[in-house]
């Protein structure tokens, strides 16, 4: 063997490291579109997030604060994933202002705010 233990889980524990920093984990997160917050893409994106069970766990949106929102504390959001979850329902349509429509919105515009 030519490679030391001692090395090898230094090895392993870079790489944990580094998926975990990767990961980009938050106990909230919202989407805006432009500039500004939107509810409607945020209720819908936490659905279709939640849906997708991530590995980090849950989420459920909380009308008070507006927020999808870590189902248990344990639970988290993986910022990217959820930028991915804002970005899907900007193409595929979210509930319009006027409560009546489908709207739409260019995906270059959409962020996940954490
Ligand atoms: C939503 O968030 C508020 C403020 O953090 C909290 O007091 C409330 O319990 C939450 N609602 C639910 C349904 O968990």
């Amino acid at each position: 063997m030519y490679f030391s233990s001692p090395k090898l889980s230094l090895l392993s524990a870079a790489v944990l490291l580094v998926s975990s920093v990767m990961a980009d984990l938050h106990d909230s997160c919202t989407c805006h579109n432009g500039d500004s917050y939107n509810w409607r893409m945020t209720t819908a994106a936490c659905t279709v997030y939640d849906e997708a069970k991530y590995q980090w766990g849950g989420t459920y949106y909380n009308s008070t604060t507006g927020r999808c929102t870590q189902r248990a504390s344990e639970d988290q959001l993986g910022g990217n994933e959820w930028e991915d979850a804002c970005k899907r329902i900007a193409s595929t349509g979210f509930q319009c202002a006027d409560g009546v429509g489908t709207c739409f919105a260019n995906t270059e515009d959409i962020k996940g705010w954490c």
